[in-house]
């Protein structure tokens, strides 16, 4: 196969180039070439999207989505590879929900899907899981994610434990204590509402001690959505004097401030909650300087039935997978921030060092996994049009850029619109 006449992000610029696709690899890149071919005029060629932070509910909460599903969204949604975080039913604490994960990812045949294991047995902060088998059965990382290891010892073993079997933790971050039943950002509009809110420290004293306890034991960690600029500070500051720290993002936190939750719609509830300008304005610069790495979705999708309820009652998270490309192209390229080659790594380079999976470049040798978007494309956000079963998103109606044509997996088209 051969991707004829489009602009391709390559080598951190942006040029008019066939690919001539081969046994599933990238085996030639040059202005033009001969024969027949997917004629790509007008669209542009990125590496192909990397989600390092996604739920897909599968095993335990099929009613919510289900590795069919959401392997469906991720390839509408331009990703050629995706990490399932392990807060299923049963959670993904040992090799053998791994190894399922990984063999209906196979036979669903979509996207790549790399399952994320839990850090502690069930995810009850108590006891170590059984890493080393996770490891073998295919885990890339382990997360607690869906809250904090609430004891410090623990985290740092885990870390220490991780680093032995060359897996990070990806830590999300919350003092449930200080959250003490919190559901929106504490601020003027959790006042106006009446929302029981949570402050920014409830994020930034665990941010704060994983870093630290990354630095004192000389090992990576990696920061799940950051929301505060604070959190954003911490990081930069930690960066500067050498710790091995990395963190992402999400575009509901540089696209939203918390003024959306004056609507009462739970579609705005997610954990942790959306901010104030200035925290949204420090995201913002903090992808522009390098102290976020990634951009993720957080893609977390729920039933109706746990959205349609009053706001303190409903589950925390936004559907993410079918926006995140057209939401980050909008609000960063087309507003300036970063170029085109700078957002494709956030989405697709980044990741994939972080986790040490391959991918993320456009280049001879490597495999044909491509995310053909029509940039110029405008579009309109219909949750109706999902195919993620969660239709959860806040951001219905909004107008955005950057629409997803061809996702490409090993060299197959796995989505076309
Ligand atoms: O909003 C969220 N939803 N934040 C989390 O940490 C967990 C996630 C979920 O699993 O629904
Ligand atoms: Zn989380
Ligand atoms: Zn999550």
């Amino acid at each position: 196969m051969i991707i004829k006449n489009a602009e391709v992000v390559v080598g951190g610029g942006v040029k008019k180039a066939d690919i001539r696709i081969e046994e599933g690899k990238i085996a030639e890149i040059a202005p033009s070439m001969e024969g027949d071919g997917v004629d790509c005029t007008g669209l542009t060629v990125l590496p192909g999207l990397i989600d390092m932070h996604v739920h897909l509910r599968d095993p335990g909460f099929e009613k919510k989505e289900d590795i069919l599903s959401g392997s469906r969204a991720a390839v509408k949604g331009g990703f050629t590879q995706i990490c399932c975080m392990p807060n299923t039913k049963p959670v993904t604490d040992n090799k053998v929900v791994v190894s399922y994960i990984k063999n209906r990812a196979r036979e669903v045949n979509l996207c790549k899907v790399h399952p994320i294991g839990a850090i502690t047995e069930g995810q009850q902060g108590n006891n170590l899981a059984a890493i080393g088998g996770m490891k073998a059965a295919g885990a890339v990382a382990i997360s607690e994610d869906g809250k904090s290891v609430p004891s410090t010892k623990i985290m740092a073993n885990a870390m220490q434990y991780a680093a032995d079997f060359g897996l990070k933790c990806l830590c999300h971050c919350e003092d449930s204590s200080l959250v003490d039943g919190g559901v929106v950002h504490e601020g003027y509009y959790s006042t106006l509402t009446g929302l029981k809110g949570s402050i920014r420290a409830a994020e930034d004293i665990i941010i704060a001690r994983e870093i630290l306890l990354a630095e004192s034991l000389s090992l990576p960690v990696h920061i799940c959505h950051v929301s505060t600029y604070s959190g954003v500070q911490l990081i930069r500051e930690a960066k500067a004097r050498g710790v091995q720290v990395t963190a992402e993002t999400c575009p509901h936190y540089f696209t939203l401030t918390d003024e959306v939750i004056a609507s009462f719609d739970t579609n705005t509830k997610v954990n942790p909650p959306i901010r104030e300008e200035r925290d949204r304005l420090a995201i913002i610069e903090g992808l522009k300087d390098g102290t976020l790495d990634c951009i993720v979705t957080d893609h977390a999708p729920h039933h109706e039935d746990d959205k349609n309820v009053e706001y303190a009652l409903a589950a925390f998270g936004i559907s993410g997978l079918e926006t995140s490309f057209a939401l980050s192209y909008t609000q960063l390229v087309r507003g300036g921030v970063l170029t085109l080659p700078e957002l494709a790594a956030k989405m697709s380079a980044n990741p994939a060092q972080i986790l040490g999976l391959e991918g993320g470049a456009v280049a001879v040798g490597a495999s044909a996994d491509l995310t053909i978007v029509d940039l110029n494309e405008k579009w309109t956000v219909d949750p109706a049009q999902f195919v993620s079963k969660g239709k959860n998103t806040p951001f219905a109606g909004r107008e955005v850029y950057g629409k997803v044509r061809y996702t490409i997996v090993d060299g197959d088209i796995k989505y076309n619109s």
